[in-house]
């Protein structure tokens, strides 16, 4: 064995360090820093992704702001490539509100800062870490900071400015703000030069949009990629979807540190009124029974509640009927709509169907699913079918094994509906799946946001909102398949009708004349039974 180095030796001697020497190591990890170390956990794992994942999270915001602001959305996306397969250039503009200036910093220079995390209501964002880290990425991988353009209206100039990320501290770092000229009265455009690949097909930036498309009928985007390929996505309605509404927490998911907290911060002075007005349907009644069950006074101070105290009131809520949580906080697309996206997204399929489920709730939080099938027509038969999953009107387009969403359509009995179905698998046919999940809060498997995971109730829906498109589906293929049968009859005989004309002839002694009138007659029969089907 060789003998050691003096740096082994040295860190041997450290071996036996004192917590006061470890205590000199020990200190706080910026958020910013435990990131971009972990980039992969954010969807920024390899070069492809990359650019997908930073087009998506700014047109997601885009798409996000535009709603909220109640103007139809008009998204422009370039990418230009500043080095074919190692860096790019995106750039997503919108025509939604804009920024106003002082948020711009930490908007884009400081991971989990948005508006959306406090909030219980449908969005694509929910945890504040969307832009910021698409920005943190292109800084890392390329030195170059985000480039943004903002105007709040057509009175006010339009601001130009660079941002950075200090990932030590977490905290923004502004260069170079001017006005500039700008042809959007209002709206924002977010550049971020990023190492990155691009491609085409599966999981590109292209199906990313066409799906974008398919779930936000109201949406128009123009797109420009790197190679040159143009294409412009029309928008089928001009109808906004429904704003969704801000709700409270429902009583049924509350878990022991939130309630603690909650009563710590709420600004109710009795606990009875903490119940009604801080949680959506509690009411007097329920209200008073839940103090009566967890042994409290409703006219207690909420800040006077020991753990214990809280420990039974959560028992208590448990025990309470409560009515499930106010559906207003999620807006779905709608069967109609879904229909239609479908129809003018897919239109090579023979049959269309979709199903829009009531809202139902998973740990509190009211969720609703919705499915829609494309089958038949031009569609590849012999592929297994096509799966697209959304939540939030968002397209998932990785991690499909880890995803909810799939695991409940292979574990669906598909041959019931007149499908092939290997064991453990996908149906195979000519059909497209389409599965979404609008909720509250959406919950993903990761802070990548690409898989839903397991709740049992959630699967339910998806299993109930599958059955109900199936069933309209076995009709359809068993309907068409004895259409088929009768055709493949029908042409049988077709093809002895001159055969029986030339026999009754034969037998009966007819004139030619006679003998072409039978076959005209018997051809005028047969193709009559072919148009009633
Ligand atoms: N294009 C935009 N227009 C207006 N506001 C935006 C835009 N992009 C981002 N924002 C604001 O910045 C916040 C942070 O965005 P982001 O980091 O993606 O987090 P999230 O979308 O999860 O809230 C959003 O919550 C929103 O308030
Ligand atoms: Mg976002």
């Amino acid at each position: 064995m060789a003998p050691p180095t003096a740096a082994r030796m040295k860190a041997r001697a450290r071996r036996g360090q004192s917590a006061e020497a470890l205590a000199t190591k020990q200190r706080e990890i910026s958020i910013s820093e435990f990131f971009s170390k972990n980039r992969h956990l954010l969807g920024f794992d390899n070069r492809r992704k990359a650019l997908l994942t930073a087009v998506k999270e700014a047109v997601d915001n885009a798409l996000d702001a535009c709603e909220e602001a109640g103007v139809a959305p008009d998204v422009r996306i370039e990418i230009e490539a500043m080095r074919k397969d190692e860096r790019y250039r995106i750039a997503v503009e919108d025509n939604g509100p804009g920024i106003v200036p002082a948020q711009v910093p930490k908007i884009f220079g400081q991971l989990l800062y948005g508006s959306r995390f406090h909030t219980l209501k449908q969005a694509r964002g929910q945890q504040g870490i969307g832009i910021s880290a698409a920005g943190m990425y292109g800084q890392l991988t390329t030195g170059k900071p985000m480039v943004i353009v903002s105007r709040t209206g057509p009175r006010r100039p339009a601001l130009r400015y660079q941002v950075a990320i200090d990932t030590a501290r977490n905290r923004p770092e502004v260069t170079g703000e001017k006005e500039v000229a700008w042809d959007r009265p209002h709206g924002t455009r977010v550049e971020i030069e990023l190492e990155g690949r691009y491609h085409r097909g599966r999981q590109s930036v292209e199906e990313y949009l066409k799906q974008t498309s398919i779930a936000n009928p109201h949406v128009d985007i123009r797109y420009r990629g790197p190679d040159g390929t143009e294409m412009h996505l029309e928008r089928v309605t001009t109808e906004l979807p429904e704003a969704p509404l801000e709700i409270k927490p429902h009583p049924h998911g509350v878990e022991l540190g939130r309630l603690i907290k909650m009563l710590k911060e709420t600004r109710a002075r009795t606990l009875g009124s903490f119940l009604r007005t801080d949680f959506s349907r509690v009411g007097e009644k329920a209200a008073a029974a839940i103090c009566a069950a967890a042994g409290l006074e409703p006219a207690s101070r909420p800040g006077r509640i020991a753990r214990t105290e809280a420990d039974r009131l959560i028992e208590a809520i448990r025990t309470v009927k409560l009515m499930a949580p106010a559906p207003s906080g999620i807006v779905p697309i709608g069967e109609a709509l879904l229909l239609r996206s479908l129809k003018s997204e897919i239109p090579e399929a023979a049959f269309y169907t979709a199903c829009t489920r009531s809202p139902a709730v998973y740990r509190g939080n009211p969720f609703q699913i919705e499915v829609g099938l494309a089958y038949g027509g031009a569609l590849a038969a012999d592929d297994l079918a096509r799966v697209l999953r959304f939540a939030n009107r968002v397209p998932l387009l990785h991690q499909p094994g880890a995803c909810l969403i799939t695991r409940t359509l292979v574990a669906t009995d598909w041959k019931h509906y007149g499908l092939a179905q290997a064991r453990g698998a996908l149906p195979t046919g000519p059909l497209v799946v389409l599965v979404h999940l609008a909720s509250v809060w959406v919950p993903f498997t990761s802070e990548s946001k690409e898989a839903i995971a397991d709740y049992t109730e959630i699967q339910r829906e998806i299993r109930l909102a599958v059955q109900e498109c199936g069933r309209r589906l076995r009709l359809f293929v068993s309907r068409r398949r004895r259409a088929a049968d009768a055709e493949k009859k029908r042409s049988y005989i077709e093809k002895y009708i001159p055969h029986i004309g030339q026999a009754l002839q034969d037998i009966l002694a007819l004139s030619a004349a006679d003998r072409d009138r039978t076959i005209r007659d018997l051809s005028a029969i047969l193709e009559k039974s072919r148009k009633m089907d």
